[in-house]
């Protein structure tokens, strides 16, 4: 893949292959911690060793010129004056990221001339925060400015909130940022804190299954703001009911003593929003003893059980991703699966004993076949495993 990146910039920029940088942004799962990072939950989440590429070189003045072998078209930009978000359009990506760098004060001069690779539109693998720290790793770089992962995570939720528009949480870019083989990345979105936790030696192995529903959306285009603001209307209640009306209307604002105490005064979806949060919490908690333990079924047994609240309390599935959900579950060899994202579209994610993985596979796509047979012709199903985070080769 560098290789071929290298080349092809050469062909089509003519950059020689010796200028040409590569960042490598790897996708992500998060097995615990739905749908919680927006309202400061913990999360827990792994980086994947599938990624986005970006290859690129600065392009001596304050001009950016990129391509893609995965999308059509040429995106160019001043960094003087760059254009506002066009719906649906890879470009908005590296407009995003020149703008939140810019907006923090830091001073650009030079662009890029890129080109990136990887499967970025299927979803529920963040391939999108994957791309927005690749553009801006590339920019730092290509400007001399040394920035932390802690300045990037907030610099990519701009991109996201800010000029993207969705109301996301930390989880993506922080998976992205800060991940490790063979640790767990635990991120406290309260404190925007983390810890890496290492795998027990005595933990039995195990490969990470992906299963594409074939459905491909983009998430601004989802309920995935509106059950945001369900949790929001919710915290507010709350909130009112203990007198801390002046915080800012989240769950993570609220302690599991005071949800039981006045969870009463919540119904109907906003009650679920909420059962969703603290149940989600505790089975963070929960997961992380069990990961430090060693303990896989039941560390696995949480991931399922946080599929069924995403499905019957966060109420966000659709339905080709519940019959994944549920295909999976039955599975032989599966320790747990879930939604890998928000849930909407993309995919699943599994663990799964390595003996019995490639039978898995065949068993899940025979049955998705089964139950969305158009859907399913562009549904791959493979195997991944954990992996580093984002990095310039
Ligand atoms: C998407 C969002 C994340 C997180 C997950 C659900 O991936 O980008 O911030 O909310 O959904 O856990």
């Amino acid at each position: 893949m560098i290789d071929q990146l290298k080349t092809e910039m050469n062909r089509r920029f003519g950059v020689a292959p010796a200028d040409v940088r590569v960042v490598r942004s790897p996708y992500r799962i998060c097995p615990l911690g739905a749908h919680i990072d927006h309202q400061l939950g913990r999360v827990t989440a792994m980086a994947i060793d599938q990624a986005v590429y970006l290859a690129f070189a600065p392009s001596g003045d304050g001009n950016t010129r990129l391509q893609s072998l995965t999308f059509e078209g040429e995106i160019s930009f001043a960094l003087s004056d760059v254009p506002d978000k066009i719906d649906g359009d890879w470009g908005n990506f590296p407009r995003g990221a020149v703008r939140a760098l810019q907006k923090e004060g830091h001073k650009l001069t030079r662009g890029i001339t890129g080109l990136t690779a990887g499967r970025m539109n299927e979803g529920g693998l963040s391939s999108s925060a994957a791309i927005g720290v690749a553009y801006l790793l590339a920019y730092e770089y290509a400007n001399d400015l040394s920035l932390s992962p802690a300045d990037n995570i907030r610099l990519d939720q701009a991109i996201e909130n800010g000029y993207l528009g969705l109301k996301n949480g930390i989880l993506d870019q922080s998976a992205i940022l800060l991940s490790q083989k063979g640790f767990l990345t635990v991120i406290d979105c309260a404190s925007a804190t983390h810890e890496l936790i290492p795998r027990s030696n005595i933990m039995p192995d195990f490969d990470i299954l992906i299963a594409q529903s074939g459905l491909r959306e983009a998430l601004i285009s989802t309920g995935y703001n509106a059950r945001v603001d369900e949790c929001a209307r919710a915290a507010r209640i709350l909130l009112d009911a203990v007198g801390r009306s002046d915080r800012e209307p989240l769950l993570g604002n609220i302690t599991f003593e005071e949800y039981e105490m006045h969870k009463n005064l919540l119904s109907g979806a906003l009650a679920k929003r909420a059962r969703h949060f603290f149940t989600e919490s505790e089975r963070v908690r929960l997961g992380i003893d069990a990961w430090r333990a060693g303990d896989l079924d039941t560390f696995g047994r949480l991931i399922a059980e946080s599929g069924r609240s995403s499905i019957e309390n966060y109420e966000c599935g659709s339905k080709p991703l519940i019959d994944l959900y549920r295909i999976l579950i039955e599975t032989d060899g599966v320790y747990g699966a879930r939604f890998s994202g928000a849930g909407f579209r993309g995919c699943c994610v599994a663990l799964v004993s390595p003996q019995k993985s490639s039978a898995a596979i065949e068993q899940i796509q025979a049955a998705y076949r089964t139950k969305q047979p158009d859907l399913s012709k562009n549904a791959p199903v493979f195997i991944c495993q954990p992996d580093n985070g984002a990095m310039i080769l």
